[in-house]
């Protein structure tokens, strides 16, 4: 008789951006996976802001205030962190805990089973009655209405902030995957790396982020380009 007021949420809880879904809502949240704390520490410590807020802070706050992002590598490396993050994106959802049901997480494929327990635990301390895993490559396949039943074989490539997940996917499953823990963040590193390297600037995540979406470029031949960029000169 209650069953409809129950939600089931999907979540990608990426490297970079956390998205969740709502089956009769759509999206309720996507947000930087960013979280602030003060006092550097997770545990116990006042949260002072998550997502898009918390983002903007990175790099610009005092030793007593931590931003931090919980995930690396498409997976959870600050435990602590990481379920606190997840709590707070599903509160922002206004999804009250006993009304949580089900929630099904998007993971990479080259995830390890004590990474799967992480996430899994996670998600079951934020309120979820049951925690279902989907790999991240069959849930982007599904997302952009590849046949995935089907007999002939589709690749899909998923370059994320921390991992790009590669996989070949027919017949309802996964037939060959790799995931490398080389993906957009690492580029954004490249750039903090070549401006320290040749113009000896010290610039920060934000700046090199910005960097590479309003002027990277894949081709090897094209124009070259000048713009300004701040930083600090060392
Ligand atoms: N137009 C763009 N050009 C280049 N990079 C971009 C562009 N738009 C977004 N990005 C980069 O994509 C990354 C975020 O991608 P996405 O949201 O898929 O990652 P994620 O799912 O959080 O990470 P992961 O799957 O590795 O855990 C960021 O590093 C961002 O800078
Ligand atoms: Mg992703």
């Amino acid at each position: 008789m209650f069953s409809g007021i129950f939600k089931n949420l999907g979540m990608d809880l990426g490297t970079a951006n956390t998205i969740i879904y709502a089956y009769d809502k759509g999206y309720i949240v996507n947000e930087p996976s960013v979280i602030a704390f003060k006092n550097g520490n997770s545990n116990g410590y006042k949260i002072l802001s998550i997502g898009i807020e918390a983002k903007k802070m990175m790099g610009k706050t005092g030793r007593e205030i931590k931003v931090i992002r919980p995930l690396a590598d498409g997976v959870i490396a600050d435990f602590a962190a990481g379920e606190a993050l997840i709590k707070s994106f599903i509160k922002r959802a206004n999804v009250p805990s006993f009304l949580l049901n089900r929630m099904i997480v998007g993971v990479p494929t080259g995830i390890t089973s004590v990474e799967k327990k992480a996430i899994i635990d996670s998600a079951l301390s934020a309120g979820a009655r049951k925690v279902y895993l989907v790999y991240e490559p069959m849930a982007a396949a599904i997302g952009v209405g590849v046949d995935i039943l089907g007999q002939h074989a589709n690749m899909i490539v998923d370059i994320g902030g921390g991992t790009t997940d590669i996989a070949v996917i027919n017949y309802g499953g996964i037939v060959v995957d790799n995931a490398l823990r080389l993906a957009s963040d690492e580029m954004n590193d490249a750039i903090i790396r070549y401006m320290k390297n040749t113009y000896y600037l010290d610039i920060g995540e934000l700046t090199a982020e910005k960097i590479k979406i309003e002027h990277g470029i894949a081709y090897k031949d094209c124009d070259e380009k000048q713009f300004k960029v701040t930083g600090i000169d060392h």
